[in-house]
This record gives structure tokens, sequence and C-alpha cells, in this order.
């Protein structure tokens, strides 16, 4: 058997060292010993946006970038969102097995019996301007229930995390409906525990007069599966801003509200609200080679493609490309879907696309599928949201019971002036 080892021989001192190997990785700490001289830091590794360096061991999702592979806990996404619901791959994430019957029951209770918000929080709710948008009220209010929540500072104790955890998942759709009723003016809806998630949801944000809301079961189904395929995503930029800020052992409150921010930028999961504006720039199927054209001459991005991790074809998305399908036949086909089938057709032909191995993410289709079960665009990053709060709390919980975690700190390389003293401003240029 060769030596699960890594040697290296410093060419500044002509040392030779050995560095285990484990799991395809050498750890970073490993290098602190090469020095030149004894008082020397030691070296480090550099590794801005984290391109090659792993933050933690995980046993929650898996993802092969190249072959387009995507599994929760080990079991394929296209399984789970062709026949498990959310609250079941919920379940699944945080605790790593599909709960049995009476399992499931207790869970789907707990989370049910946690919908309600508190009424100060809609009083918070009223205080934003007529036109905000409803991700900054959503981020404001996820963190403000901390205070409302004080024992959710007891993040050592396996109770208040489970507490916290059921109030997280109840309540974020309540949140995000709220928000949206606030957006368009309209009195907010309080839960309806005898529907299911998606279902509570949907009355939340549309139900008007009528003494019980009746949601499409088509549309139900299609918002629950949009639910599973975001629900986590291993360690992408939201995530990993939940894991950091959770690491200095803040309430989950205050952390999701960080995560959620990071998910906010146009980047991540911004980037379905871009798709729509993008589309709606671009206004026909003809214009749609002239509008490649300008994104290799370098103006902006083909926005709902490429991916950090996806070097293939992102499997959510496909999907989301086939439950388009049964949506549009009952939500009405939505005009901006020819144009991006000619942009997929085009870019996947093209040598640049092609070169970069730039395929359609799970963004690409997604908005399309909202616009038309009627969500406006600012509500899209809020509806990722919801789901990927499921995955926050999961690795939450992981970095927590880690014992190789502490506060994550990154080190930096100094580029900045050297001692200089302090000038007084009459002698400053
Ligand atoms: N359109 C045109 N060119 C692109 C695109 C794109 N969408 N994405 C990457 N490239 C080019 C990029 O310019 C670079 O070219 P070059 O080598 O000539 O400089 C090359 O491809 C490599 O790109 P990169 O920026 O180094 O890749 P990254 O891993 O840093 O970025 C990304 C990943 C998702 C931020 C990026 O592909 C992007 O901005 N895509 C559009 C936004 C988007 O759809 N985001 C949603 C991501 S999926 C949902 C989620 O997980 O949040």
């Amino acid at each position: 058997m060769p030596a699960e080892t890594l040697t290296i021989i410093d060419n500044r001192t002509g040392k030779k060292y050995d560095i285990p190997i484990s799991d395809d990785t050498i750890k970073a700490m490993d290098l602190r010993q090469i020095k030149v001289k004894e008082d020397d830091f030691g070296l480090m590794t550099y590794d801005p946006a984290f391109m090659n360096t792993a933050l933690c061991r995980s046993k929650i999702t898996f993802i092969d970038g190249d072959k387009g592979i995507l599994r929760y806990r080990g079991y394929p996404i296209e399984q789970l969102a062709e026949k498990s619901n959310f609250l079941e791959t919920s379940y699944l994430l945080l605790y790593g097995e599909l709960p049995n019957k009476a399992q499931y029951e207790k869970w789907v209770y707990n989370i049910t019996f946690h919908t309600l918000i508190h009424e100060n929080i809609k009083k918070l709710m009223d205080g934003f301007h007529y036109d905000a948008h409803p991700m900054g009220m959503l981020i404001s209010t996820v963190g403000a229930l901390s205070t409302f929540y004080k024992d959710a500072k007891d993040i050592h104790d396996p109770e208040s995390r489970q507490k916290q955890t059921f109030r997280l998942i109840g309540k974020m759709p309540t949140l995000a409906a709220f928000a949206y009723r606030h957006s368009v003016g309209r009195p907010y809806v309080y839960p309806d525990n005898a529907l299911s998630y998606s279902a509570n949801f949907m009355s939340m944000l549309w139900k008007m007069t009528e003494a019980d809301y009746q949601a499409n079961t088509v549309l139900v189904k299609a918002l629950d599966v949009l639910f599973i395929l975001h629900a986590d995503h291993e360690q992408n930029c939201s995530t990993n801003a939940m894991r950091g800020i959770g690491s200095s052992h803040v309430d989950p409150y205050s952390a999701i509200a960080g995560a959620a921010a990071a998910l906010y930028g146009p980047l991540h999961g911004g980037a379905n609200e871009a798709v729509l504006r993008m589309l709606d720039e671009i206004g026909s199927k003809e214009r749609v080679p002239e509008f490649i054209r300008s994104v290799k001459a370098g103006n902006g991005k083909l926005m709902g493609f490429g991916h950090r991790v996806y070097k293939n074809y992102d499997p959510r998305a496909k999907v989301i490309k086939k439950l388009a399908d049964e949506v549009f036949e009952v939500a009405g086909r939505n005009p901006k879907l020819d144009i991006a089938l000619e942009l997929e057709r085009i870019a996947l032909e093209d040598e640049y696309f092609i070169k970069r191995k730039l395929y359609p993410n799970v963004d690409f289709y997604s908005g399309l599928i909202y616009q038309a079960m009627g969500f406006p665009v600012e509500m899209f990053p809020v509806l990722f949201s919801i789901p990927r709060t499921v995955g926050w709390i999961a690795q939450w919980e992981e970095m927590l019971m880690d014992p190789e975690q502490k506060i994550a700190r990154p080190r930096q390389i100094y580029k900045g002036p050297d001692m200089r003293d302090y000038v007084v401003m009459s002698k400053r240029k």
C-alpha cells in the first residue's frame, strides 16, 4: 500500500515534510510547521472564495458537480422530488433518516403547531414602507424573532435547538406571506393548520374573503417539489454564512437573518429574479443571438447559467423543466419560456459556454414557474429562503455538534503599509 501522505520539500530550506492525506485532503494546519526561521508564522494556504478548501466534514448533502448528481443523506434528489414531500425531506435532512409513520405525524404536528407569529411581529411588519422588498422584510423579521424567544440563546441545549427548529420551519412561511401581503396592501391571513405546509403558505398568500382557501392541487405539489429542490445544497454562500455566524454561538434566528442576507444577492438566491429581468430585457426570441453575443463580449452574464460546483446540467434544473409543463398547463404558459428555451438551445451549442462548462442552474427555470403561479419577482428569493431554512438549520446543528469546529476566523496576507507615525491634520498633504 502506498503511504497516504504528501511529501513536501521546502526549497527555501531543503527540509522535507510528510503530510498525512485523508479523504483526498490535507489539513491546512499541517502546513504551519513549514518555516524558514523558528519564529516564522509558518506556511498558510491562500484561497479566496474557498475555491479548493473543505470547511467541514458533512453527512448531509452530496454533490458531484461533474456528473450532475445531488443527494440528500444519500437519496437522489430526483427520487425525493417524485416520491417525498417537503416536510418529510426536511426531517430526512435534519435527522439523517426518513421518518416512520409515527415520527412523521409527530413532526408534521410540531411544525404546524408553530406556524403563528407574535402579534408584535405583525406590527413590526406594518412599519415597513409600502414598497419595501419582501426579502428585506423577511431578513429583518426573522432576525427579530430572537427578541421574542430568549431560550434560543441556549444553543447547547438540544431541547432548545429542537424548539427553535420547529419555530423556524413553522414560522418562515408565515413571515414570508405577511411580507407579501404587506407589500400588496392586503390584510394578513393567519395560518390554517388543516392545510399542508405548501397549501397553507398559498392560503396565507392568496386567500381573499372566502371561508376556506382551495389551493390548486397541481400548484401545491409543484411548490412542494420546488421546496424540496431548494432545501439544501451543501456549502453554498448562505450556508457558509450560517455556519460562520453560528460558529460565534449566536442564536439561530440571528444566524438565519445573516444567511438569508447572503441568499438575497443576485449571484446566489437573487439569480432567479435576475433571470426574469434578463428575459424581459431580451424581449423576444429573435433577440437571443444578439444578447448572447453581448454576454460573450463581456457585457454582463447569462443569469441562471453556470455554477461553482456543477460543471454539468444542474439536476434540479432538469426536475424543474419537467415541472414547468405541469404548472403551465394549469396556470397558463409563461410567454418568456420561449425566450428561455432559445437561450438554452443557443448557449448549449456555443463554444464560449461549452468551453467553460456553463449549463442552466436551478434558477434558470424556477422563476418562470413562480411567475406563472402568480408570484411577483420580488418574492423569488423569499421562496428560496423558506425551504433553505431547513438546510441552514441542519448544517448549523452539524457544525455545533462537530468537535473539530471552532469560531470561524480566516487568516489574511497583510499587504498594507508598514508601521508609520500619526500625522496631525495641518501637516498632511
Ligand atoms: N454567463 C456568462 N459567463 C459566465 C457565466 C454566466 N452566467 N458564469 C460564469 N461565466 C464565465 C466567467 O466570466 C468566467 O469566464 P473567464 O474564464 O473567461 O473569465 C468563467 O465562466 C468561470 O466563471 P467564474 O465566475 O469563475 O465561476 P464562479 O464559480 O466563480 O461563479 C456563478 C459561479 C454561479 C457565480 C457564476 O456562474 C454566475 O455568476 N452565474 C450567473 C448567476 C447565477 O445564475 N447564479 C445562481 C447560481 S445557482 C443557485 C444558487 O446556488 O444560488
